[in-house]
């Protein structure tokens, strides 16, 4: 039989609430007909989406990513201030679609303030000046009698934005990015952007532009921005059509952390840095179905299976395991492009990934607990990459995986206990013993668990519910229980302890 072992005192640190973090941006129908949907009957005053903002609530976001992505290398935030009506209509060339500049920075902000959400900029270092993002950090968080904190007063917000994270720039090693950068010529650039945005707010907080956590580039740059950032961005897709190719990959990042961590590590020590710099995964996702040109232009709607969430859960249960490194995560995205939440003009529904999403932003505690899993493994034979993204993301090497993933989590105090399990096996349930050391249950377990037919249900308008949560609960008493884990299924339990 399979076992987890839990031990309340090998703790290995406090798990950041901002892991759940997300990203909206103006791609496809992400913005436009997913969060704000002017002169809908289902959008509010502001043109917020009432049933996205009831869907995405639950997710419990703490940061939100915006305006892009690839997007942003080509955005004026200028464009999308003042009267909406008197906006710039312009051609927009990351997505090759047209911006109505209908939604900009205080739209933006306004939608953070209604989730309870901090707002995360990314600055535009492909066409964008340093003058621009200097102004545009005066803009939201300037408290003098200037002119861009004036303007900002002037649109109608007299009090500043207090916008505390600013990204400098995206992917800005690739060719497909706008005014895209060595990794040399990308340091010199972002340092004298940070320069500027820093001296304009001093308590704003900077995340240099990082790759996959290991490439060349993330050497060059953090060994150029060390002393001037507070986090190195990572961007992870993966996912392929076999399943268990699509589960074990979410390990991918748990490998680009320990590399990353290792690389910010040894520049902190040469350089003699005494602020931390921290990981914000600040892009992460399965995504693999919708990369041709035509799926980009029609706004990457990919439609997620049960698989997907499994994978959802595992990388979850990564940044769990990783939580002294990675202080910020966004998933991309959050609706319509890439999404947990799919919508059309009279509705919405959740897709696969939205459960984990969902499950692990409200159950998980602050003290991440070291577990121990003893449970079948398998290994992944070495498979070409598929979906045409260019990307290599081998983990063979990374097995044998055992087929079931854990993370569990304690409150400070040590009374209680959330333990995450994701049964990857396709065919077989496993029985688990959950051993929890010196530490008793006292009563019921509350039990969420994830699962549809097989791994291949899809969520739809039609069938809503073919991949759901179902609650139960489960009477424990004493330091050890069995359970039963089905297969292809993610299990959250909810201990109270004694
Ligand atoms: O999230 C979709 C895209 O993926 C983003 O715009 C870009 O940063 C990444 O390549």
């Amino acid at each position: 039989m399979a076992r987890i072992g839990i031990d309340l005192s090998r703790r290995i640190g406090i798990v950041d609430r901002r892991i759940f973090g997300n990203f909206v941006e103006h791609l496809g129908r992400c913005i436009y007909g997913g969060i704000f949907d002017e002169g809908s009957p289902l959008s509010d005053a502001a043109g917020f989406r009432r049933d996205v903002l009831d869907a995405v609530r639950p997710l419990r976001i703490p940061i939100l990513r915006w305006p892009g992505g690839n997007f942003v290398s080509g955005y004026h935030w200028l464009d999308g201030v003042g009267p909406a009506d008197d906006r710039l209509r312009r051609l927009e060339l990351a997505w090759h679609a047209e911006e109505s500049n209908r939604f900009g920075t205080n739209e933006f902000v306004r939608y953070c303030q209604a989730l309870g959400a901090e707002p995360y900029i990314c600055v535009n270092m492909g066409t964008g000046s340093m003058d621009e993002a200097q102004a545009w950090v005066e803009y939201c968080n300037g408290t003098g009698n200037t002119h861009w904190a004036n303007l900002r007063r002037k649109h109608g917000y007299p009090e500043p934005h207090h916008v505390r994270y600013w990204g400098l720039g995206n992917e800005m090693y690739g060719g497909w990015q706008i005014g895209s950068l060595s990794a040399e010529d990308y340091v010199k650039k972002a340092r004298a952007f940070a320069l500027v945005m820093k001296r304009t707010d001093p308590t704003i907080e900077l995340i240099g532009c990082g790759h996959n956590g290991w490439s060349d580039w993330d050497v060059t740059v953090l060994e150029g921005l060390a002393p001037i950032v507070d986090y190195h961005s990572i961007h992870l897709y993966t996912g392929q059509r076999d399943h268990y190719t699509t589960v074990f990959q979410s390990h991918q990042a748990e490998r680009a952390v320990r590399i990353c961590a290792g690389l910010i590590e040894r520049v902190r020590h040469a350089q003699r840095i005494e602020h931390p710099i921290a990981i914000a995964f600040d892009e992460w996702n399965v995504w693999y179905r919708t990369r041709s040109q035509q799926d980009r232009v029609g706004g990457i709607e990919e439609r997620y299976n049960l698989s997907d969430a499994l994978a959802i859960a595992t990388y979850l249960n990564g940044f769990i395991r990783h939580c002294r490194a990675v202080r910020i995560a966004n998933l991309a995205q959050l609706v319509n492009a890439i999404a947990p939440i799919f919508t059309r003009p009279d509705g919405l529904f959740l897709q696969t990934i939205y459960h984990p999403l969902r499950l692990y932003a409200e159950h998980t505690r602050d003290v991440a607990l070291d577990v121990l899993v003893d449970s079948p493994t398998r290994e992944l034979a070495p498979v070409q990459e598929e979906g045409g993204s260019g990307r290599v993301h081998h983990v063979a090497d990374l097995g044998p995986f055992a087929l079931l993933d854990a993370s569990a989590t304690c409150d400070r105090a040590g009374a209680g206990l959330t333990l995450a399990v994701v049964n990857r096996d396709r065919e077989r349930r496993h029985r688990v013993t959950i051993d929890l050391g010196e530490a008793e249950a006292t009563g019921d377990v509350l039990v969420s668990e994830v699962n549809g037919a097989d791994v291949d249900a899809v969520n739809s308008f039609e069938t809503p519910c073919a991949v759901d949560v179902r609650e139960g609960k489960l009477a424990v008493r004493g330091r050890r229980f069995e359970h039963e884990l089905p297969a292809h299924s993610i299990s959250v339990l909810r201990v109270p302890l004694v």
